[in-house]
């Protein structure tokens, strides 16, 4: 497996095939990154694994300079996964000069939820996931069903901008106890990991409820937060939304339409999770 460091030795490397499959990642990579490359190699072709802690969706104060950087140990487990090749560029070479030519996604679909907590979130995840597509140029690119939100602002992204990219869905990936695997888990003390599946919890919660007594919606995503606020989390969201455009259902949306999203805050670690319902 080669690791590459910059835009031209890849370049070069790619020259070689017609195509390729690509897994975007920010390293620190753990079960449910290899499932995403165990899921590219199904296409056949040579499987990049991109690693790029992108500072651009990264407010000030959120955990960019902590994120782990673990190339050695990832570079380990993607060779043993039978990933192809690593592009792992320093920022110096993915923004040789500040990138000031920015993706602006559909603020109907990225000003919402996760848009709406973390401002210009989605403009630095577009921006970066287009410029990794004109570096790899891939035929394939599959992105994780945990960040949901994330996969279908990057999926209209594809679409509007006319990409030739099939742009795949990842199922998330959970430990024994559901809590849906992040890299941002390591974050969490033993006992907070201990709590931490009540987020998942409130959401199989509110899914089922909302999926009985339609009607009684927002009472129920009302009573979800409060929930999670009596266990002692800081949710920011947890609500029912369509599975179409992310919107709040009417009536008639029906259940097996819908989707329960949810972020919250448990002790300085921020986890977000969803349930299709
Ligand atoms: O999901 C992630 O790890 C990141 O948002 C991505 C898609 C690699 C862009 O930096």
């Amino acid at each position: 497996m080669d690791v590459l460091h910059s835009v031209t030795d890849l370049r070069q490397a790619l020259a070689r095939h017609t195509d390729c499959a690509l897994v975007p990642t920010m390293g620190n990579l753990h079960e449910g990154h290899i499932a995403l490359i165990h899921q590219a190699r199904r296409h056949g072709l040579p499987v990049v694994a991109s690693i790029f802690v992108n500072r651009l969706q990264f407010a000030p104060h959120e955990d960019f300079d902590q994120y782990p950087r673990t190339l050695a140990g990832d570079c380990e487990h993607l060779a043993k996964a039978g990933c192809d090749l690593v592009f792992a560029p320093s920022e110096a070479e993915l923004y040789p000069q500040p990138q000031t030519c920015k993706v602006q996604p559909n603020p109907a679909l990225a000003d919402i939820l996760e848009g709406e907590f973390r401002p210009g979130f989605f403009v630095g995840v577009s921006t970066v996931v287009m410029k990794l597509f004109a570096c790899v140029q891939p035929k394939v690119a599959v992105f994780g069903q945990k960040d949901y939100q994330q996969l279908m602002v990057i999926r209209h992204m594809v679409a509007q901008m006319a990409l030739p990219i099939e742009v795949e869905a990842a199922p998330t990936l959970r430990a024994e106890d559901g809590l849906a695997l992040s890299s941002r888990n390591a974050y969490l003390s033993p006992s907070e990991r201990a709590q931490a599946i009540a987020l998942h919890q409130a959401l199989q919660t509110l899914g089922k409820r909302v999926a009985a007594q339609p009607q009684e919606r927002q009472a129920a995503e009302a009573e979800a937060l409060a929930h999670l606020s009596q266990l002692g989390w800081q949710p920011d969201y947890l609500c029912i939304r369509r599975r179409t455009d992310l919107q709040a259902p009417g009536p008639d949306d029906a259940s097996g339409s819908l989707v329960a999203l949810g972020a919250a805050r448990l002790g300085r670690t921020r986890l977000i999770d969803n349930l299709e319902c």
